[in-house]
């Protein structure tokens, strides 16, 4: 076995579920959020944190387990992990692996912070906004967010 199985092995393998590789060091707790896991969850999770890698140098890792993720998941996912893979696993196989894909936009997912966006005022506005490279932008009154995306996620 080499070295580099022997790193992989830190985390065991999954029978099925999903696991979301190759996200960028310290991001795990973001990907967390966008899935609604947090102190109270009862989902059989494991994660790792800043796991050696040959692409990345060091990259987080999710592994869910007897769960498969909705496209919105994955889409919200890809605006932080941008160079995160989705793998479906099934009676402990990788049967579907990709990477994940910027959407040109993304719908219900974010929650505008302008609080005269028509998408915030109480009218039935489903939020959506444009993916930038660096970020996203309100399709209805341009506020631009870069960071902190996770604070704004609203499933
Ligand atoms: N995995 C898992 N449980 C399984 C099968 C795979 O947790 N039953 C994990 C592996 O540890 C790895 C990811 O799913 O993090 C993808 O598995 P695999 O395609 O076998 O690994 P690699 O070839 O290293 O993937 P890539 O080419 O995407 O780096
Ligand atoms: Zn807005």
């Amino acid at each position: 076995m080499s070295e580099r199985d022997d790193h992989e092995l830190r985390i065991s393998k999954i029978e099925n579920g999903t696991v979301i590789d190759h996200i960028a060091g310290g991001h795990a707790p973001d990907v967390l959020a966008i899935l609604g896991i947090g102190s109270s969850t009862d989902e059989v999770v494991s994660v790792g944190m800043n796991v050696p890698s040959d692409r990345l140098g060091h990259k987080d890792v999710v592994k869910i387990e007897g769960r498969e993720l909705s496209q919105d998941e994955v889409d919200v996912i890809s605006l932080i992990a941008p160079a995160a893979s989705i793998n479906i696993i099934r009676e402990y196989g990788v049967a579907e692996k990709h990477r994940v894909e910027r959407p040109a936009v993304v719908e219900g997912v974010l929650s505008c912070p302008n609080h005269d966006c028509i998408t915030t005022d109480g009218e039935p506005v489903t939020s959506r906004f444009e993916v930038l490279d660096d970020g996203v932008r309100c399709a209805y009154c341009e506020t631009i967010l870069r960071e902190n995306l996770t604070e704004h996620i609203d499933v």
